[in-house]
């Protein structure tokens, strides 16, 4: 968001009243989005956030907390860091700090600093430090204390690790499942003593799956041909149709297009339209052409750079476009306040530093 750029002129015609009903409506909106960010963790936890869960998970459990609370003190950032403590890796996190004790000593709560910290009384040892106006409720102490009981494990994030397949879960109405999702599926729902939905009619099926794979509804021969289709993979062959349908492409690039911020104008209050469909096409084709999701990200981030690059690898990087960008006017410089990240530094996520490679060669948006 770029509310240091983000002005409503009169010239446009806008009277105060309105401007300030917009900017209400976006403070709300960000308070909407805050406490959905508030509420996930706790919800994550289970139905009562009093109770610990029984396996304290460091990604869904842990690292909010010290996201929200110690890394702007003890992360990444080694700029901003104090007592020489990094608390989002493992190994600086054991490791003594400015004091000479560990923070955290995996299995032994008593003995670690972190612990004796949180807990404090005196207002000078008490973390987070009070001036920052932010305290640990008890749950979230208590799921600390748990976490290093449990071994103070800092799982990579889920992106890091590599696939396995688990055992099928064990689920009482065994007649009821059909394929190995249906397990998943009804251990979920058996957990919360809820019954399955009896199965949707045809037609109804038939909807569902084509909104779900194209985003239209079907046709009515299509409908009539599948109502009537007795053979045993009728189901299937709906499938297969819609996966080779242009739409499917459509459909899937939807949702990767908001979230690379596709758009076909600049995205400024005086907006003017920009040529970018080409990018948008590619997006669709790469879906349809089902190309891999590592071979998707390299083309977008860096085609241009891969040898022999293509015209299409070429137009993948459209991607770094889809930043919003005011237009040179009145001899002024153009203005790029969405500004990809894309020079060294510190990031937040694991094992991802500036002095990363991959990072360091990325290119810059050319616009
Ligand atoms: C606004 C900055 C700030 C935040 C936020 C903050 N700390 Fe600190 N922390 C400090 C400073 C400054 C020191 C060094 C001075 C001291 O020991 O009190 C410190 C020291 C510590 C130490 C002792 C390090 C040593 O030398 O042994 C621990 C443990 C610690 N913090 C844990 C935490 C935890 C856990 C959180 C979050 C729940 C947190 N801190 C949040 C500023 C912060």
């Amino acid at each position: 968001m770029w509310f240091g750029t983000f002005r409503l002129r009169p010239r446009n015609g806008l009277l105060p009243a309105i401007r300030l009903v917009l900017l209400a409506c976006c403070a709300c909106g960000f308070a909407l989005i805050a406490v959905g960010f508030a509420d996930a963790p706790a919800n994550d936890a289970g139905a009562k956030p009093a109770e610990p869960p029984a396996v304290v998970d460091y990604s869904r459990h842990i690292r909010p907390i010290l996201s929200n609370n110690c890394f702007k003190c003890h992360g990444p950032d080694e700029k901003e860091r104090k007592g020489g403590l990094r608390l989002d890796l493992g190994e600086a996190a054991t490791k003594p700090a400015d004091s000479g004790s560990a923070a955290i000593v995996p299995g032994r709560p008593s003995e670690s600093a972190l612990v004796a910290r949180i807990t404090a009384t005196a207002a000078d040892e008490l973390m987070p430090p009070p001036h920052t106006n932010k305290k640990l409720t008890p749950h979230e102490i208590e799921l600390l204390q748990q976490w290093i009981k449990q071994g103070a494990d800092y799982k990579l994030h889920w992106s890091y690790v590599k696939p396995r397949r688990p055992a099928l879960p064990v689920v009482h109405n065994a007649g009821w499942v059909r394929t190995g999702i249906d397990h998943f599926i009804l251990q979920r729902l058996e957990q919360a003593r809820l019954k399955p939905a009896p199965e949707a009619d045809r037609i109804t099926l038939i909807r569902r799956l084509t909104l779900d794979l194209t985003g239209l509804p079907p046709t009515r021969e299509d409908v009539d041909q599948f109502v009537n289709d007795a053979a045993l993979d009728a189901y299937d062959k709906v499938v297969d149709r819609l996966l080779a349908s242009p739409q499917f492409g459509e459909r899937m690039a939807q949702e990767w297009l908001d979230l690379a911020r596709y758009g076909d104008t600049n995205g400024y209050e005086n907006d003017s339209d920009r040529a970018i469909w080409k990018y948008r096409d590619w997006v669709i084709d790469a879906f349809n052409r089902n190309m891999s999701f590592d071979q998707f990200t390299i083309e977008q981030i860096a085609g241009d750079l891969l040898p022999d690059a293509t015209p299409e690898q070429r137009t993948a990087t459209g991607f770094s476009r889809n930043v919003t960008y005011k237009r040179r006017r009145r001899g002024r410089p153009g203005r790029i306040p969405g500004q990809i990240c894309c020079r060294p530094h510190e990031h937040d996520g694991q094992h991802l530093s500036g002095d990363d490679d991959g990072v360091r060669r990325m290119p810059r948006p050319q616009i």
